[in-house]
């Protein structure tokens, strides 16, 4: 079992994220995340990058125990999740390559492992060609691409996508969705938060839904 959640809670004061969630999910596996807006997706995906620790409950991810984990070991576990945003969150001023580069320097890699490593993850996503540009000028496709690279370049056990096609047009949706069940069918486990219903509707992976913080897996 690669996640393990029992009984997670988290409370922002002012009410509940997540409560009492008791999920697993599996290595290798591609997992809808649906519900509407409010129900605890981004919550879940805090959770499980422990960006946020568990008020109550806790998740055990690989061998990361939430109730056990330092500072520096949550440090280690994000080494081996990369995760993408609807926003995209990339360093506009900096180069494609910089940005996709960017995970592999803070880890020390040296220069001729980065330059073939990212080569290799750019060509991947089809922006090879970009290297070179700044990532503030691409199109909003081409950003979540380059955000899907940095996120792969370390090689993840798993990819969290936060609606990572909600500021999309339909096409670049698409790509981005088919890079990601690529990158699945190539061993990753990926959990995707989505509301975009067309696009998944042809898909036969698990679909988990919640609803006020709770999960219900159909
Ligand atoms: N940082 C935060 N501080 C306070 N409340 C929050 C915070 N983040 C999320 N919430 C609340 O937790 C609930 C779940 O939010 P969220 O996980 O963002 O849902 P979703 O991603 O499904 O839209 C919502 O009621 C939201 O207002
Ligand atoms: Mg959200």
């Amino acid at each position: 079992m690669m996640i393990e959640c029992k009984k997670l809670t988290v409370n922002f004061g002012n009410g509940e994220g997540i409560r009492n969630i008791n999920a697993s999910f599996n290595e290798g596996e591609f997992t809808l995340l649906l519900g509407p807006t409010g129900c605890g997706k981004s919550t879940l995906m805090r959770v499980i990058y422990m960006d946020i620790l568990p008020t109550k409950g806790h998740i055990n991810i690989r061998k990361w125990d939430s109730r056990k984990i330092s500072k520096r070991q949550i440090l280690h576990l994000r080494r081996e999740i990369g995760i993408i945003f609807q926003d995209f969150r990339l360093i506009e001023n900096l180069s494609v390559f910089e940005n996709v580069a960017l995970p592999l320097i803070m880890t020390g890699h040296s220069r001729r492992i980065i330059k073939d490593r990212v080569e290799v993850i750019l060509d991947e996503v089809g922006l090879l060609e970009t290297w070179h540009q700044k990532a503030g000028s691409l199109s909003g496709g081409e950003k979540q691409r380059v955000a899907i690279a940095r996120a792969i370049v370390k090689n993840p056990f798993l990819v969290l996508a936060d609606e990572p096609t909600g500021n999309l047009d339909p096409e670049a949706a698409n790509t981005v969705f088919e890079l990601l069940r690529k990158i699945n069918s190539l061993g990753t486990a990926v959990i995707m938060a989505t509301h975009n219903y067309g696009l998944i509707e042809d898909t036969d992976y698990r679909r988990i839904y919640m609803e006020n913080g709770s999960l219900m897996d159909l």
